[in-house]
């Protein structure tokens, strides 16, 4: 190797590793001084079937269920009215933009306090028709849960081989409304053992080979770039959950993705499961009767969300390509 050649060389490679470090670029970036221009109301019906009213940007405005506080976002419930007609007012938003694969990054301070009823959720998904565009579940739990249960749901056809799962068919029981769930091992994930220690930041690192679901508490450790520009999950160790192996395409079973918080109340999960839950069982015939009677227990029902930041995968493939050919 001549020596002008070995100089090429040493600068290929130093670019791939400047490139590496720089795997994922800034896309988008959501907090108190914008997060409602990226983010929506969904005032639908709710798809869940929950007792649950979701209201309009201006209603959330008008009534203080929505709003930037505490140099944060706040989504949060009415707390006040007994037995509101057609379920408890609450805030359903999800980003405008849609996107396919990436890194998710979300800076939260606060969830809803577990409470008898209540079905919390931080999610992403994508349309038209569920779940065709595949469920990514990053923050869910209903009643007085203590910890996440990270799950992904899709149509036929994606099996994933990760080991900390009951089942790695992401469409079980055949129409993907279990999906696969990875249950986190740590309370700091969810409700009052994440709301204790000021909360955490999750992150969902999604490719065409393995969707990775990190969670790290504000007590740390916190990596160094991860409220940066360019940060790299490569050198985060070991995600709290790992979607990989198996057989699944997920090129053709994730697109498209809305990121969306929610709190609805009862409906497919939370009332499914009120009357074999002992604690809230006790406290209401239904969970309906529970949510509808006891407006003040949901003073603590809301997110407060430092940032959600997107990040796109930049330059280091043609970076590598240059490597082989030089
Ligand atoms: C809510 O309404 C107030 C008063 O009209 C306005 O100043 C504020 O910007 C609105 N907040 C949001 C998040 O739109
Ligand atoms: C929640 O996490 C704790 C450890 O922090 C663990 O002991 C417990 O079994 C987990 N609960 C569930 C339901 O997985």
């Amino acid at each position: 190797m001549t020596f002008a050649k070995t100089l090429l060389r040493l600068g290929s490679l130093l670019s791939l590793a400047t490139a590496a470090q720089a795997a994922y670029a800034i896309q988008d970036s959501f907090d108190q001084t914008n997060f409602f221009e990226g983010f929506e109301f969904f005032s639908g019906p709710d798809p869940t079937n929950g007792f649950v009213k979701y209201t309009t940007a201006m209603q959330a405005n008008g009534s203080s269920y929505a709003g930037y506080a505490n140099n944060g976002v706040y989504l949060g419930v009415d707390y006040e009215t007994k037995n509101p007609l057609g379920g408890r007012p609450s805030v359903r938003v999800n980003s405008k933009k849609t996107y396919t694969k990436g890194l998710f990054i979300a800076d939260i301070a606060h969830q809803p306090a577990p409470k008898c009823g209540q079905w919390p959720a931080f999610w992403m998904f994508g349309g038209p028709v569920w779940p065709l565009g595949g469920e990514i579940d990053i923050i869910e739990g209903v009643n007085m849960g203590t910890n996440t249960t990270y799950t992904l749901h899709t149509s036929a056809g994606c099996t994933f081989s990760q080991d900390s799962f009951s089942s790695g068919d992401c469409n079980a029981p055949g129409t993907g409304t279990i999906g696969c769930g990875a249950p986190s091992q740590d309370t700091r994930t969810f409700g009052d053992g994440f709301n204790e220690i000021g909360g955490g930041v999750f992150a969902v690192e999604w490719t065409s080979q393995a969707i990775k679901i990190y969670f790290f508490p504000r007590t740390g450790p916190m990596p160094d770039d991860i409220a940066g520009d360019a940060p790299n999950p490569a050198a985060w160790g070991a995600p709290a959950a790992s979607f990989s192996g198996g057989v699944c395409d997920i090129d053709s079973h994730f697109k498209d993705h809305q990121i969306v918080f929610d709190t609805t109340f009862c409906g497919d999960w939370a009332g499914k499961v009120f009357s074999d839950d002992p604690v809230c069982s006790a406290k209401a015939a239904t969970c309906q009767d529970y949510v509808a009677n006891n407006p003040e227990e949901f003073r603590d029902s809301y997110w407060l969300i430092n940032s959600v930041k997107v990040y796109s995968e930049s330059g280091s493939g043609a970076v590598r390509r240059r490597r082989f050919t030089a």
